[in-house]
């Protein structure tokens, strides 16, 4: 295994295990709002300075992004780090979150860990390498047509420039499609889509730490991601479309039809 892999899924371990702690607490806890609907608790903070602290001691040199504390250091090597992906699911008790965790080399996907503590699924890629699901290869979905496809999504919660589009988006696929699934956690929506669960995921505005981690899986399990224009901007644009090819190419063709 790759080292830097190994700490990345030190770090991930850790955090999960603090997130898990509060579970059964969620009620005492304190939370701020970033924007309207965007929350941060406690949890979220502790999780991050966890990551953050496992990256700093292996590899002191090497860039953070995280979601709370920003961006530190170079990014020859840059850690992009969401410590809770799926925030007001964990603030309702709704068992649906990770941690996510990326690496970047020189601007290229090296290492992706998506970390689900509950049900202690653990999905990796290296570069180059493959996608692992607890240690077993994983491959995108073989879905030819978005018809019997499984589409994830997100829906707007605080910023609604997005709501038309996102309407129109569910007016053309909800007839073609088997259904349509918002789970709240952009992370572990595309792990899904890299072990198959979904076949196909889009969303808009999501953040580099929304992405990283789980670009590389669906990459190293064999399917492609796209910004919705086309273009490969998806990380600064945070406006995902991704899927196996097949898949990618009837949704990105609903999506600008
Ligand atoms: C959110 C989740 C959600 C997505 C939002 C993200 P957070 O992350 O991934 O599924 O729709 O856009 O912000 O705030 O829980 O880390
Ligand atoms: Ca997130
Ligand atoms: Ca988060």
């Amino acid at each position: 295994m790759h080292p830097m892999l190994n700490i990345g899924i030190r770090a991930a371990h850790a955090a999960g295990d603090n997130i898990v702690r509060y579970v059964d607490r969620i009620e005492g806890l304190e939370i701020d709002s970033k924007s309207r609907n965007d929350f941060v608790s406690e949890v979220d903070k502790q999780a991050e300075a966890i990551i953050i602290d496992h990256i700093r001691k292996a590899y002191p040199d090497h860039g953070i992004l995280a979601e709370e504390s920003g961006k530190h250091g170079n990014d020859t090597y840059q850690w992009i780090i969401d410590p809770l992906d799926g925030t007001t699911n964990f603030l309702h008790g709704f068992p649906q979150f990770a941690v996510s965790i990326g690496l970047l080399h020189k601007g290229v996907f090296d290492q992706a860990i998506v970390y689900d503590p509950l049900r202690q699924e653990l999905f990796t890629a290296s570069k180059g390498g493959g996608a692992n699901l607890n240690n077993r290869r994983i491959r995108v979905s073989k879905q030819k047509e978005l018809e019997g496809a499984l589409i994830g999504t997100g829906f707007p919660y605080g910023d609604m420039d997005n709501l038309d589009n996102y309407l129109e988006s569910f007016r053309k696929l909800c007839p073609v499609t088997a259904g349509i699934r918002r789970s709240g956690s952009a992370a572990l929506d595309l792990a899904y889509v890299a072990c198959g669960r979904l076949d196909g995921f889009w969303e808009y505005n999501l953040k580099k730490w929304d992405i990283a981690a789980g670009a590389l899986l669906i990459l190293e399990s064999g399917g492609i991601l796209s910004d919705i224009d086309k273009s490969d901007n998806y990380m600064s644009s945070g406006n995902i479309v991704a899927g196996n090819t097949r898949i990618s190419t009837q949704l990105l063709d609903v999506l600008h039809s």
